[in-house]
């Protein structure tokens, strides 16, 4: 190649270089017109770069002086270019200018599902009163489920169309009490009992599983409030006492409490327990003295200790607190519910 045709080609990239560097209009531009002339590979300066070894040999110094001049001047226009892009004004992603005083899109902030809010809020009132929050499985074997609750064999709550029995591949082994997904909470009174000598007192909230069809008030999974006292000479006035202190923090001054007769195989005497608003009555769960059946069962002597238990219903508290109507809406996941508590 002659110097004059070298010289000129130079000049010409030089020009494509400089116009094509001061045309970006973002990053992303500025980026291809570098790769393009600047590029170490196959950029168009490295081409020239090439061709500069076939000018002849006493040429090559003014050719080579031409090649460094055009590099720099390059070079500088990028340089050039940068600091353009940096200290422009932002712009969106199409390089249209956009108003930075303009308020942002609002953060959505996450929060605690209801029921898990409700779980706190009366883990803190049954603390205020001298009862620990306790965990138990939810994997329960028969024993804590019904045997030592003292439900027998033949007793219908033990039918396995109104359980969830774990499938025999997931039963532990064949000799041992076949497995279940708790149907209440009262597995964890019997759980503690057999690990502490009372006094005690403590509450359990968790999930329980009934094959419920789902409907307003049913659904498979919801969650119960376990309590349990055992002391000396506890009575079932304590008892009243304990839910009326209750009822009347989580849901109001206004709120009473009455005990209906029932039956529970756990206790004896057994009682609904219902709470009023004006003259609608609500049945929040169950309550009643321990069997005596039950504190043997645990090792404990029951001419030594009585005590009260209960269970009551959380997504019920929770609908009655917040006037909801309909169970399904507690597990549906839609934001445009739960954003509301
Ligand atoms: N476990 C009962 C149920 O799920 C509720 C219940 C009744 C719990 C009486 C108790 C109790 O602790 O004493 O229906």
């Amino acid at each position: 190649m002659s110097l004059e045709a070298f010289i000129s080609k130079l000049d010409q990239l030089q020009a494509a270089a400089t116009e094509a560097l001061a045309a970006a209009a973002n990053r992303e531009a500025l980026e291809a017109a570098r790769i393009e002339f600047l590029g170490a590979k196959s950029g168009q300066l490295k081409a020239a770069q090439k061709q500069l070894g076939t000018v002849a040999g006493p040429d090559k110094p003014a050719a080579g002086k031409k090649f460094n001049a055009a590099k720099m001047a390059i070079e500088q226009a990028f340089d050039a270019a940068q600091t353009r892009l940096e200290s422009a004004p932002p712009t969106s992603k199409d390089g249209a200018l956009f108003d930075i005083t303009l308020p942002g899109e609002p953060i959505r902030i996450g929060r605690r599902h209801p029921v898990t809010q409700t779980i706190a809020e009366l883990k803190d009132i049954m603390g205020r009163l001298g009862f620990t929050a306790v965990d138990g499985p939810e994997v329960e074997d028969e024993y804590h489920n019904f045997e030592a609750l003292n439900i027998p064999e033949i007793h219908p709550a033990r039918d396995p169309l109104d359980n969830f029995y774990l499938a025999a591949a997931e039963q532990q082994h064949a000799s041992a009490s076949p497995l279940l997904l708790r149907s209440q909470t009262s597995t964890v009174q019997i759980r503690v009992m057999e690990e502490t000598q009372p006094p005690v007192r403590i509450i359990s909230l968790g999930r329980v599983y009934r094959p419920d069809q789902p409907d307003a008030t049913h659904y498979p999974m919801f969650h119960q409030m376990e309590g349990l006292y055992i002391d000396k000479q506890v009575t079932m006035a304590d008892l009243k006492s304990v839910l009326r202190l209750f009822a009347t923090s989580y849901l109001g001054r206004d709120v009473h409490v009455r005990f209906r007769p029932s039956f529970f195989p756990f206790t004896e005497p057994s009682v609904e327990v219902d709470m009023s608003w004006g003259d609608r009555w609500i049945e929040f769960g169950g309550a009643g003295m321990v069997d005596p059946h039950v504190l043997k069962a645990v090792g404990y002597d029951p001419e030594e200790v009585t005590g009260f238990a209960f269970g009551l219903g959380v997504e019920r508290l929770c609908m009655r607190r917040h006037h909801i109507t309909d169970i399904r809406y507690l597990f549906a996941n839609d934001v445009r519910f739960l954003r509301q508590f």
